[in-house]
């Protein structure tokens, strides 16, 4: 057991303040996992910053629920502890905030406690309506949990279909292939209706994501340009510094292509491509993202491929040696899933057709962005004279992450008698305009389940149609045989990448 409690019995320090709180008002919100990396990284601290934003209604209440036997102040002790191996200060000064509001309730998930399991579903189901009785409504679960415990989660739910009574969280992946998404939605679909169900892809949470959605439908200039006519590429590409963090279980069962291409890349993309909904709400901006989802085309595996699948090796970020994927605690040393992937796909519509859309992901790089780059064509005839004989084009660059900001590259021309062009740029940093810290991606999401806005979760035909991507990619490696490559941690990712045209 870890002891060190100081910090969130400590006197507040404030966090980020919220310059409007709207309060969310009072629930029971059961978080499932709570003893799991995410929990313990993401929700916990973002439900400890709402409690301290003052968001919470006086009868909230947060139930942490866990496989082990525990109680609030253990529980909180590890939590502490483990912000503090991640240096994550401000939540760890924020988390006595969440005291007011926390139970800790055992509740142990098996696989065999599913619907076709009557006796032990009935049990859980028992052991759900305990850990729930007398909390106010929306009663919210949220399922931080592998996904092979939604449909034993799902099975244990009341059957109620009333969103304003029960709302059901499902982090992502769902399942492992469409196949296995079809047997978790036909279990969900027995018991709630569509509007009860929020589908996480916490990138939707972000800031910069739903930026780009303002910059695109809130501004004349770029919408006319981002067509097949001026685009010559589009790359969505995110990297990260981190490893498998402890995460070995999970990553082994996932890899790369499941844990980001699924769902965050593929979703940044169709944020990209879609045509302008007919109104914010969801099913409206589901509907157009759903469009460009379906239209994406499957990308080949044989020579030339439109995908490269990579492995770190040990090497070094940051100035600090770190090991290879295959040395990481509970990875085996034969392992071939991906922690790299690149791949070209098209979205096969009028506008976008034949414009190579460009993903990429890799853990271990050497830092840490994410970026969608819209490279623009060359004017039709060259009057000036390029700098170094190349063309660099316009191009618009939407940085996600570490900042939100925005670069639009021009070509200007350089002072002096000769015709000759630089290339120049607008940078627009968002923080530095607003001035206002940003909500992280999860506070953002929570609030928004709290308060049953659906916009920025995703629909069940949304996720079937990343699964076909997907399951089209795993299908053709095991047809083919295809292993990852190796390459350095510190470094972007095996040099086959570099070539994928666009
Ligand atoms: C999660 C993945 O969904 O996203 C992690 O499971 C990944 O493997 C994380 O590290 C990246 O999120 P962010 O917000 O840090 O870019």
């Amino acid at each position: 057991m870890v002891t060190s409690m100081s910090v969130f019995e400590a006197p507040p320090t404030p966090h980020t303040p919220d310059p409007s709180p709207l309060p969310v008002g009072n629930f029971t919100f059961v978080l499932h996992g709570a003893g799991g990396d995410l929990a313990k990284r993401k929700i916990i601290p973002a439900l400890a910053h709402l409690a301290q934003g003052g968001y919470f209604g006086p009868q909230a209440r947060v139930v942490l629920v866990l496989r082990e036997s525990t109680n609030t102040a253990d529980l909180l002790a590890h939590v502490d502890h483990f912000l503090s191996t991640v240096g994550d200060e401000a939540a760890r000064r924020s988390l006595y905030a969440l005291k007011p509001y926390l139970h800790t309730a055992q509740f142990a998930l098996d696989t065999s406690s599913s619907t076709s399991n009557s006796s032990n579903a009935s049990l859980a189901q028992q052991q759900l309506a305990a850990l729930v009785a007398g909390g106010p409504s929306p009663v919210v679960h949220y399922a931080a949990l592998p996904s092979a415990l939604f449909v034993p989660l799902i099975a244990a739910l009341p059957a109620v279909r009333n969103a304003q009574q029960l709302r059901l969280v499902l982090e992502k992946p769902l399942g492992r292939s469409a196949a296995e998404a079809a047997t978790i939605e036909a279990a969900i679909a027995a018991k709630l209706n569509e509007d009860q169900v929020y589908r996480i892809d916490h990138y939707l949470g972000k800031q910069a994501v739903q930026n780009l959605l303002a910059l695109r439908l809130g501004n004349r200039i770029f919408e006319p340009l981002l067509t097949r006519e001026h685009v010559a590429s589009v790359h969505i590409t995110v990297n990260e510094d981190l490893g498998v963090e402890g995460r070995a279980a999970f990553y082994e069962a996932t890899g790369a292509l499941r844990d980001m291409v699924q769902s965050h890349l593929l979703q940044l993309l169709a944020i990209v491509a879609m045509e302008p909904p007919v109104s914010l709400e969801a099913d409206a901006l589901r509907d157009e993202k759903l469009k460009v989802l379906r239209s994406l085309k499957l990308p080949s595996l044989e020579a030339p491929a439109d995908l490269v699948l990579g492995q770190y090796t040990a090497g070094t970020v940051h100035g600090q040696a770190v090991c290879g994927y295959q040395e990481e605690q509970g990875v085996p040393a034969n392992s071939t899933t991906e922690t790299f992937v690149a791949l070209k796909t098209e979205v096969q519509t009028w506008r976008w057709a034949g414009v190579p859309f460009v993903l990429r992901t890799g853990k271990r790089m050497p830092s840490r962005s994410a970026t969608v780059v819209v490279q623009f064509r060359d004017v039709p005839k060259a009057l000036f004279e390029p700098v170094g004989g190349q063309w660099a084009g316009n191009k618009l660059v939407v940085h996600l992450q570490p900042q939100d900001k925005l670069e639009l590259h021009l070509l200007a021309k350089s002072p002096g008698e000769r015709e000759r062009l630089r290339p120049v740029s607008l940078d627009l940093d968002f923080f530095n305009t607003w001035r206002i810290p940003v909500r992280d991606a999860y506070e953002r999401l929570i609030t928004d389940i709290l308060r049953g806005r659906l916009g920025l979760f995703l629909r069940q035909d949304e996720v079937a149609a990343q699964w076909k991507l997907v399951d089209h990619i795993v299908q053709e490696q095991q047809r083919l045989n295809l292993v990852p490559s190796p390459y350095p941690s510190g470094g972007w990712g095996p040099t086959q990448a570099g070539e994928l045209a666009g």
